[in-house]
């Protein structure tokens, strides 16, 4: 049993210690605004390629820890890792997105779940055991998945959209088969997220990017619910899993989700303001949440956005990190004028 260590900055915040100096990671901190990820980007076909490959998927993860000291290394994945498990056709295309092939009959999505193939997570475990192998001590290793509403959005579609309208539309028309769907992805989730724990995740992340599309009752009847059973499932085996949830855009849903799902850390998107963060804090750790827009700007717009989350949420259990991913065409200087603000 994968027991966290509290010898790092990131488990002391996730367990609600405050620290002088906030731990500080990025979401998608290995990509494409590093030249050393797209050389090695430029040498495997496509990006499920390198998703399914431990060696190159480990170095990748590294990297961002190799170059700027970040307190955490994220797995180097891609929460679609699971509806290509379960059989969905994925792919990559440069500069369209993910694709997959849309599954709009509700005959279809029956058969989502009996496709599970748990052997095409071998490679994804097999390279969190070398990342943690190789990490300096000290820097906890993040493990994650999509959540099961996020996930079921691109299944559904089949790529991404603004608002989610194919996935919206399908839950609201078929109730009981988008449930059987959600179900699945439930159950993948927490073999996936266990096989990650196992293999020596200090923590996990659900990334709940499209939270924000759905009405209260939606929300909580698919994102907070599904997110719930995912945690309660991973502590039956492993009682001290530490959980952060990233349910991008909730606003009036945030408070219920951070009560009820059993989380040990909230990850707030940029649009939540300061005052509501300390709110929130005030019951559970915070994670977040500069806006990747200021980090790419850069100069004194940066600093400001910078000096203004460490104000607010530096004097509690907070960890440093951005609202939303790292944009491609983020200047490098830019990510090392962040950590000098917050390190001081
Ligand atoms: O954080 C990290 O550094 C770890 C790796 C990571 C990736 N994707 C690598 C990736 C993580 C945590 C993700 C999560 C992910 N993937 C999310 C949730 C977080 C978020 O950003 O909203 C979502 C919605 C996806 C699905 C996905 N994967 C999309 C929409 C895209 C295309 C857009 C884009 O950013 O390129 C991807 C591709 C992807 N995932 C890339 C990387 C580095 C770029 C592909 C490439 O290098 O060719």
């Amino acid at each position: 049993m994968n027991e966290p260590s509290v010898q790092n900055l990131l488990s002391q915040a996730l367990s609600g210690q405050a620290s002088e100096i906030p731990p500080v990671w990025l979401m998608r901190q290995a990509g494409r605004y590093l030249p050393e990820y797209r050389e090695v980007r430029a040498k495997v076909g496509g990006f499920l390629d390198l998703c399914l490959n431990p060696k190159l998927a480990a170095q990748v993860t590294l990297q961002p820890i190799q170059r700027f000291g970040f307190d955490a290394a994220i797995l180097f994945s891609d929460i679609l890792i699971i509806p290509h498990a379960l059989g969905r056709s994925v792919r990559f295309e440069t500069g369209a997105g993910p694709q997959l092939d849309p599954l709009d009959v509700p005959e279809k999505v029956r058969e989502v779940g009996t496709k599970f193939d748990q052997g095409k997570l071998a490679p994804i475990y097999e390279t969190v055991g070398l990342v943690k192998s190789s990490l300096p001590s000290g820097v906890a290793l993040i493990g994650f998945c999509g959540a099961p509403w996020t996930v079921a959005t691109y299944i559904i579609a089949g790529r991404g959209t603004p608002d989610q309208t194919p996935a919206r539309l399908f839950a609201y028309r078929h109730p009981a088969e988008f449930a059987r769907l959600v179900g699945t992805l439930i159950d993948a989730s927490v073999e996936y997220l266990t096989g990650q724990l196992r293999a020596g995740a200090d923590a996990v992340q659900i990334f709940d990017t499209w939270a924000g599309v759905l009405p209260p009752d939606e929300f909580q009847r698919w994102c907070v619910e599904p997110t719930r059973k995912i945690i309660a499932a991973l502590r039956e085996e492993m009682p001290r899993t530490k959980v952060i949830g990233f349910p991008r855009g909730a606003r009036a849903g945030l408070a219920r989700y951070v009560e009820t799902t059993g989380i040990n850390a909230v990850g707030l998107d940029w649009m939540i303001g300061l005052d509501q963060a300390r709110e929130i804090q005030r019951s559970k750790p915070v994670q977040g949440n500069l806006d990747p827009l200021a980090l790419r700007a850069g100069g004194a717009a940066l600093d400001r956005s910078v000096d203004a989350i460490m104000a607010a949420l530096s004097g509690g259990p907070f960890v440093f990190n951005l609202g939303h991913g790292i944009l491609p065409d983020t200047p490098i200087a830019h990510v090392e004028q962040m950590l000098k603000r917050v390190r001081g």
